[in-house]
């Protein structure tokens, strides 16, 4: 289990970026996970390496070639089976249950990022892609969103976090957000730790943790809070 990802991009030098550093950074160099980055300009056969043109229709912006698109998903696509993720805000929209299933999952990744006002729609559909969205908002193009999905995905890869411990006890490992944490200094500026968490009594501090939880999630999240108390059959 040691995932491979490729990115199909226009913009290549933004790659690793963030996904250099810390936890993930270091996962990389351990070869926990494999990253290949491919200019997708580089499969435009004309003179100016033209990627894009006008949409049909009529409208603003421009709109990716499907033969340019597809050339450079042939080469990548040739080195085997793999799943193709294409970001965009029509997709489904990613959440903490499908990072799980990709961190479990076995085949390699492609995540082609679009640019501009999107990719041709055929090209889309002939390699059957997968639309995901990082939420209810537009980017300028796809590669923040396959960075952001590829921290959550990597971070559940045995390994590139030390304590996996931490783990379990995150928000919406049980469909709740996380009750707050505190460190030291005990008083800082007046404000205290709250006294139950110096109190070494686990059974409190575990009951303590779940009553914050859940506060913070009813007041936050209504559609966490219901889909909860439908889970856990309260009122
Ligand atoms: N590209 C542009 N906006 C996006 C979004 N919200 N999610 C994924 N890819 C995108």
């Amino acid at each position: 289990m040691s995932p491979k990802v490729t990115i199909l991009t226009l913009f290549p030098e933004m790659f690793p970026g963030p996904l250099g550093h810390s936890l993930i950074g270091k996962a990389l160099e351990k070869n926990l996970w494999q990253l290949e980055v491919v200019d997708i300009r580089t499969f435009a056969e004309d003179k100016h390496q033209t990627v894009d043109d006008t949409s049909f229709g009529g409208g603003p912006g421009m709109v990716m070639r499907p033969d340019v698109v597809d050339k450079a998903l042939s080469a990548v696509m040739e080195k085997g089976k793999a799943r193709l993720i294409h970001l965009t805000p029509r997709g489904q929209v990613f959440h903490q249950a499908l990072a799980h299933k990709m961190a479990d999952s076995t085949l390699p990744f492609v995540f082609l990022c679009g640019r501009y006002e999107g990719i041709d729609q055929r090209v889309l559909d002939a390699w059957d892609a997968e639309d995901v969205s990082l939420g209810d908002f537009v980017l300028t193009g796809g590669e923040l969103a396959a960075m952001t999905i590829l921290d959550a995905v990597l971070r559940l890869i045995p390994g590139v976090i030390g304590d996996e411990k931490s783990l379990e006890e995150e928000s919406f490992s049980k469909g709740l957000l996380e009750y707050p944490h505190y460190t030291r200094p005990r008083a800082w500026e007046g404000r205290e730790v709250p006294e139950v968490l110096l109190s070494g009594n686990h059974k409190k501090i575990t009951e303590w943790r779940l009553k914050e939880a859940e506060a913070i999630t009813r007041e936050r999240r209504p559609d966490l809070w219901n889909k909860y108390i439908n889970q856990h059959h309260l009122t």
